[in-house]
């Protein structure tokens, strides 16, 4: 099942999901090593590869960003109420714009620096910088947006990783086995929708 349903997700949903939470933790991880190696070149080295999954972690999150919104969102579970879905839906749509905004603020930084140093993806190919004036004032402007939006995205990914085992550990619902297995619904108690449907 590569699309999503009423309510599962499908396979292409939890492929998109799985791999940028990935690369999101690992980009992180990469940000705060180029910060500690004493090394310049090293840190050359790293910082390219930051850049890299930067562009990388972009394009992914367009093409899932365009992928979700050419399918329906799985409908709400029975046992969550009407509040705590709503702040579960405005979580997972702020982060659809973080991890937008977290590697286009990033690709800001690198095309103000006074630097000017190209960005090889992959070594494959130089990502032209964004048409922005260089100058110390402005890379130092997009370097602390760069910084409060990934951390702060990092702290919002926490917050909705812990609410996802809070629901699988404790409450022992089937959210989380939804974002597992593609076509998989909550188990034990269906959804909203299902409910209505079936006049209960
Ligand atoms: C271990 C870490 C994570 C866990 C356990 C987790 C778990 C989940 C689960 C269970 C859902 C589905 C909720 C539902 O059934 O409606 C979900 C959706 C989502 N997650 Fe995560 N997540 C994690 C990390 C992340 C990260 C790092 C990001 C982004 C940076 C992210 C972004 C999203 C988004 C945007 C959705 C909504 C998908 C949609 O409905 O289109 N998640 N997550």
């Amino acid at each position: 099942m590569l699309r999503n349903r009423d309510n599962a997700y499908g396979l292409i949903a939890i492929l998109f999901h799985w791999t940028i939470a990935a690369l999101f933790v690992g980009q992180i991880l990469l940000g705060l090593t180029t910060q500690w190696v004493a090394s310049m070149a090293l840190q050359f080295t790293l910082i390219q590869w930051h850049k890299s999954f930067g562009f990388l972690i972009l394009a992914l999150a367009a093409l899932r960003l365009l992928w979700a919104l050419a399918n329906r969102r799985p409908a709400r579970p029975r046992d969550f109420s009407r509040a705590e879905w709503l702040a579960a839906k405005l979580v997972q749509s702020s982060l659809y714009v973080l991890m937008l905004a977290v590697p286009l603020t990033g690709w800001a930084l690198v095309s103000t620096s006074t630097l000017q140093i190209p960005s090889f993806a992959f070594n494959l190919v130089v990502v032209p910088h964004l048409p922005l004036a260089p100058s110390e004032a402005s890379e130092n402007f997009w370097r602390d947006v760069h910084w409060w939006v990934a951390y702060g995205t990092a702290a919002i990914a926490a917050g909705h990783m812990l609410a996802a085992l809070r629901h699988h550990f404790w409450l022992g619902d089937g959210i989380l086995k939804r974002m597992l297995q593609p076509g998989a619904e909550s188990p034990n108690r269906g959804t909203v929708k299902g409910q209505k449907a079936a006049g209960r």
